[in-house]
């Protein structure tokens, strides 16, 4: 798992307009789709099938699941849809857009707009304190470094780590920790949230605050998709899919999606 290497362009980057849809039907009721996978297909030199056709919907306000073994495919799945990687064939649409006909200055754009990323390992900046990693969720969205920071603080009090501002990682527990990965993933207002494994590093009290926060981000309308191995975690959600060998082997929701 790898954050985007080469920085992103001003969140101002010309994104196309979506494609414009056809008079709402029947199915017009529900949200609108988030992310949608077609056929996505990802294979590596030497015959690795990571996916092999995933087809997937992800509606406005949903929270959802991702479970399966070890190498069925689920973060490359999450990866493909917050596009920091691109399947090897099949279609992929974020927000309306078509991920395939953008460029790479475009795509950098949409996810500066919205998406935000959780991962297992944190990964944040080692040496900089709370204020300065979540103000770096800001850097292309074209606000100037004072607001980044003023958003910063305001994002880290959403998490309630207030009293952590000027802390770095090395000072910071794991739960703080990834507490802030969250805060910089929700500074710039991401409509999805992607977190690939969020608790697998923290132990089973720090896992319950950060998945509490997951839950507090949906329930202010957040898209939210969560990679896990912890079946309770899973079981929580409301739609859960799994994963086997590079393929949804199946997709079910409970009472609380539909009564969204
Ligand atoms: N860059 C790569 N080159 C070659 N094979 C890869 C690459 N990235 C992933 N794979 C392979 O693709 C398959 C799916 O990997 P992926 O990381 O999506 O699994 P996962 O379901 O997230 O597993 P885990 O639960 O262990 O994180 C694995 O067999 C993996 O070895
Ligand atoms: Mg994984």
């Amino acid at each position: 798992m790898t954050t985007p290497k080469s920085p992103l362009p001003p969140a101002s980057s010309p994104v196309p307009r979506p494609p414009s849809r056809e008079a709402p039907g029947p199915a017009a009721s529900r949200p609108p789709a988030v992310v949608e996978l077609r056929g996505a297909t990802k294979s590596y030199p030497g015959g690795v099938h990571a996916l092999r056709g995933v087809d997937l919907t992800v509606h406005e306000g949903e929270m959802l699941a991702v479970v399966g073994p070890s190498g069925s495919g689920k973060s490359t799945m999450l990866q493909i849809m917050g596009t920091l990687d691109k399947p090897t064939t099949g279609t992929v649409e974020v927000a309306g857009y078509d991920v395939g006909a953008l460029s790479d200055a475009q795509l950098s754009a949409l996810r500066a707009r919205h998406i935000g990323f959780v991962f297992q390992h944190f990964h944040l900046a080692a040496g900089r304190d709370a204020v300065d990693n979540v103000a770096d969720g800001l850097l292309y969205a074209g606000v100037s470094p004072r607001e980044r920071r003023a958003r910063a603080r305001e994002a880290l009090a959403r998490v309630r780590l207030d009293h952590r501002y000027s802390h770095t990682p090395s000072e910071l527990s794991g739960g703080e920790k990834q507490r802030v990965a969250i805060a910089r993933a929700l500074v710039g207002g991401p409509r999805l949230l992607l977190a690939d494994e969020p608790t697998g590093a923290l132990d089973t009290a720090s896992g319950e605050i950060v998945m509490e926060l997951l839950h507090e981000l949906h329930a202010a309308g957040t898209t939210v998709c969560v990679i896990t191995h912890d079946n309770e975690i899973a079981d929580s959600l409301p739609r859960r899919v799994r994963f086997r060998d590079g393929e949804i082997v199946s997709d079910t929701s409970s009472e609380r999606a539909v009564s969204r």
